[in-house]
């Protein structure tokens, strides 16, 4: 059997056309553009291209970007002041902090530093409470990527089982929460998992969010399951190129499971998406507009 390939990068193009639409539809209704601030503090380069990227897609789903790049040694009472004035800033509805942070600065601290019902990337310890206790939250936007795919794949999650590989604050844990709240059986694994292949064949749904090119084998997959493939690792292809692979062998996946995400082209693709999601239903909640359908946990 050779599983369904699940297109992220189709898919992220149909959530940013409903986006989209949304934003026209609350332009047309109320009069407001749909804000997103991102602060980028320092030069790492990686952060600059998604940064960049963040910025260009949210002027093309129709709403205002605002950046804000500060020096590498920027204190941290000057970061905290620009963000107290996004905080009270009504044309600015998202606001995301880009990580890492320079290491002199207390990532924690700034990021509780932002108004939770503007924090777009979900990670305020008060969006993390809210998730976990089954409230209404801004939501981390890959995990709903994730969640999105899933949901797109087999309508209901109820039931099956699934396994996180990864305890990240960022990828697993929020994803074990939204998972949990489709009514999923959840396993969280991590390095200290003993017999991880035997949990992760238990999986109906496996989420591989470690960080190591290639960890998890196709004999590790039971047949039929879903793969979703959080992984983006650069590594040492042919002729000295680089090249981008999972956390997952996908040569050898794909022959066993049921669907699976490529990379790239599978979940990457979905995390701008849902963070101009995030930026459009913090807007309509703090307008008391009507949130966008199908985009929010
Ligand atoms: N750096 C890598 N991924 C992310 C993310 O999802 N949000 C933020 N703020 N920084 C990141």
């Amino acid at each position: 059997m050779t599983a369904t390939i699940i297109d992220g990068k189709a898919f992220a193009a149909t959530v940013r056309e409903k986006v989209a639409a949304h934003v026209a539809r609350i332009k047309d209704a109320a009069g407001i553009t749909p804000g997103l601030a991102v602060v980028l503090v320092g030069e790492d380069p990686a952060s600059q291209v998604y940064v960049r990227s963040k910025g260009k897609q949210t002027v093309e789903a129709g709403m205002a970007s605002f950046e804000h790049k500060l020096d590498a040694d920027t204190d941290e009472a000057t970061l905290l002041a620009l963000i107290a004035q996004l905080n009270a800033d009504p044309t600015v509805h998202g606001i995301l902090v880009q990580l890492p942070l320079p290491a002199h600065l207390d990532s924690d601290l700034v990021i509780n530093s932002i108004d939770p019902a503007k924090d777009v990337d979900g990670f305020h310890i008060s969006n993390v409470g809210l998730l976990g206790t089954g409230q209404k939250a801004m939501v981390p936007c890959t995990p709903l990527g994730c969640l999105m795919l899933l949901r797109h794949q087999h309508g209901s999650l109820s039931g099956l089982n699934a396994v996180v590989i990864g305890r990240s604050n960022i990828v697993g844990k929020p994803m074990a929460m939204l998972l949990l709240g489709d009514s999923c059986t959840v396993t969280v694994a991590h390095s200290r998992t003993k017999d991880l292949p035997a949990v992760v064949r238990q999986a109906d749904i496996v989420i591989a969010a470690v960080g190591r090119p290639e960890m998890v084998p196709g004999d590790w997959i039971k047949p039929g399951a879903t793969v979703i493939d959080v992984g983006i690792n650069r590594v040492e292809g042919e002729g000295g190129k680089t090249r981008l692979v999972g956390d997952v062998d996908f040569a050898s996946a794909v022959e066993v499971a049921g669907a699976i995400t490529p990379v790239p082209g599978g979940v990457g693709p979905m995390t701008i998406a849902c963070l101009l999601a995030n930026t459009v239903t913090a807007c309509c909640r703090a307008n008391g507009l009507e949130e966008p359908e199908g985009l929010t946990a």
